[in-house]
């Protein structure tokens, strides 16, 4: 896994460049970094460093009118400098950088080792120059690796003597930024902001050559192809941190705005067409991972509202037991922030060879499960660069939401009325989270005081139990700490065992008003035990907003966000870039 980025222009350029694309792309990977750039004469050169190219940029002084740059995430091999990409063939000739998993390198590798070639790193990547040594016809062998090495990758490689850009996708993502006199390579499409207007995706299974001048696409056959070309969006969000310390607390303050485009951006045609399709399917899968199956998990109290039972399940689990009630009829709502992760890709593929219709939710326009879904939902949250998903979960919410909806307009529990009610109050809460932030981010601070344990729990009933498993996961992301989310009644049932070792229990009050009796009784049975308790409600120690219960899981996951990202601001941790996370997981 990692990020690639790269140009090649008419004139020369300082190679520095490179370090703006890899600090857009520094979330898929910053383990180490590296370039590769043709000098004088086309001669290759090559630099590699350790670590967050973010915090370390590479400091090269040259000029080139070809670079080839990389961030890592050390996923096959550990984070060391023979491991950086970009790696080479035996000559030092060729020079690769890839993204994502080849899964049978190492027969590969071994077949390699037995005709002499010689291996520096213990990466998968390694297999591809290698493979490409001695090519006569670089797209031709580019082929041939897609065809014969089995896993989900994209690569792009320079060749000493060759003032081109080779790239190709087996499945991972990967643009080509049209700017005027450069094109520049990247695996997604915000980070060519500033650098390019519009891009080419490279469709999965083709090798592009790119020259200064023009973009060749091929397909496996070796066919002249034209790739779909889309707009490269978020021009003014890509932006750094706004003056925020970190990414993850200024895209919490990115929320009130991005409710609103989130909504806004939904097309009325795409709406009705998804939630016509779900009120007919024969049965309805919601397949995410991490925060997005937390988003799902929301989805089926709103889908159930409207008379339609979802199935939510793990992408990772799908395949074992839902795929197999999968077929003509069936639909599937795959939501992924970055439109990429593997599990997620891997059972829409499965789905759709069983003839399942896929309604794809995500926040990555030219990702590929904006590609594998029949049809695309937008999540529109802007560029989340922090790996801990905060706007990203409440505008996914909205989506779902408003698609919920739209299929209770089918089902004859909705009317357009309910439509204009849930923008004013997703108005009403965008507006009072804008004033209302700065005072949450200080009573995050001081409840935070009451973390001194290595273990919380999280809990809560109804459409905000999902809401304590969300908050879970911010906590141990973003402050490196164990917590557990839990439903108020289940804590009762054994773990509560604990609370009289003064774990902290942090309760989000549910929406339901049926759980107002056990809500109070959870709160006096662990008070008395001795366990810190902090409350988020309108009324709690940290005051969320009053709002309906649909948005209620939108107004409580921020206090608990806020907590997690100061909790993880006192112990002085990597935010933004916790160690051995990355934002999409490729496996
Ligand atoms: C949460 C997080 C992960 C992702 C999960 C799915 O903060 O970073 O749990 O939510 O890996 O990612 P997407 O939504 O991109 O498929």
């Amino acid at each position: 896994m990692g990020g690639i980025f790269g140009f090649i222009c008419k004139e020369p350029k300082d190679v520095s460049l490179i370090n703006i694309g890899l600090r857009r792309l520094i979330y898929r990977g910053y383990d180490s970094a590296g370039v590769a750039y043709l000098g004088n004469n086309l001669t290759l050169n090559v630099m590699k460093i350790l670590g967050n190219v973010s915090k370390t940029p590479l400091n090269i002084s040259d000029r080139s009118t070809v670079a080839l740059g990389h961030t890592r995430y050390a996923s096959r091999g550990w984070p060391t400098i023979d491991n950086a990409h970009p790696l080479l063939d035996c000559k030092r000739k060729i020079a690769v950088v890839m993204d994502g998993i080849i899964d049978d390198y190492d027969k590969i590798k071994e077949l390699l080792i037995k005709r002499g070639h010689v291996f520096v790193s213990t990466t998968d990547t390694e297999v591809i120059p290698h493979l490409l040594e001695g090519s006569k016809d670089y797209v031709k062998s580019a082929l041939e690796v897609i065809r014969e090495v089995r896993g989900i990758y994209s690569f792009a490689f320079l060749v000493e003597g060759v003032n081109k850009i080779f790239v190709a996708s087996a499945g991972q993502p990967i643009v080509i930024g049209l700017g005027e006199n450069c094109k520049f390579i990247s695996s997604d499409l915000p980070s060519l902001t500033g650098f390019a207007e519009n891009a080419l995706i490279i469709p999965e299974n083709s090798v592009a050559e790119i020259s200064s001048e023009d973009v060749k696409v091929y397909d496996v056959n070796y066919n002249l192809v034209t790739p779909l070309t889309k707009r490269v969006k978020y021009q003014e969000q890509i932006a750094e941190k706004g003056g925020f310390p970190h990414y993850m607390l200024k895209e919490i303050y990115d929320i009130p705005s991005s409710l609103i485009s989130s909504f806004s951006s939904l097309m009325e045609k795409y709406l009705s067409l998804a939630a016509m399709i779900v009120y007919g399917a024969k049965n309805v899968y919601v397949i995410g991972n991490g925060t997005s199956l937390h988003a799902g998990f929301i989805s089926s109290y709103y889908f159930s509202e409207v008379g339609i039972n979802v199935n939510v399940v793990s992408a990772a689990e799908f395949p074992y037991y839902a795929l197999q009630n999968v077929s003509t009829g069936s639909v599937i709502i795959a939501i992924s922030q970055s439109g990429e992760t593997s599990d997620v890709i891997r059972s829409v593929k499965m789905a759709k060879l069983r003839g399942a219709v896929i309604v794809g939710i995500t926040n990555s326009v030219g990702s590929r499960l904006a590609l594998e879904s029949n049809i695309y939902l937008p999540i529109t949250a802007g560029p989340e660069l922090a790996v801990p998903a905060t706007k990203t979960f409440t505008s996914t919410l909205v989506v779902l939401r408003t698609l919920s909806i739209y299929t209770g307009l089918n089902s004859g529990k909705k009317d357009r009325k309910d439509i204009n009610e849930f923008k004013e109050n997703l108005e009403e809460l965008s507006k009072n989270l804008l004033s209302r932030l700065p005072q949450m981010e200080r009573q995050a601070e001081e409840v935070i005081s009451k973390v001194e344990k290595e273990s919380l729990y999280i809990t809560s009933s109804g459409i905000n139990f999902p809401v304590a498993l969300e908050g879970a996961l911010k906590f141990k992301e973003a402050a490196l700490t164990h917590a557990e989310g839990i439903q108020l009644g289940e804590l009762l049932h054994g773990p509560i065992a604990l609370t009289n070792k003064g774990y902290p229990i942090v309760i989000v009050k549910p929406s339901e008003a049926q759980a107002d009796d056990l809500y109070n009784k959870v709160i006096r049975s662990v008070l008395d035990r001795g366990s810190p308790v902090i409350t988020v409600s309108p009324e709690g120690d940290i005051k969320s907003l009053e709002t309906s219960r649909d948005l209620s899981p939108i107004s409580n996951v921020i206090p608990l966000q806020l907590m997690a990202y100061k909790l993880g601001v006192k112990r002085n941790l990597p935010i933004d870039t916790p160690p051995g996370l990355v934002k999409a997981v490729v496996s």
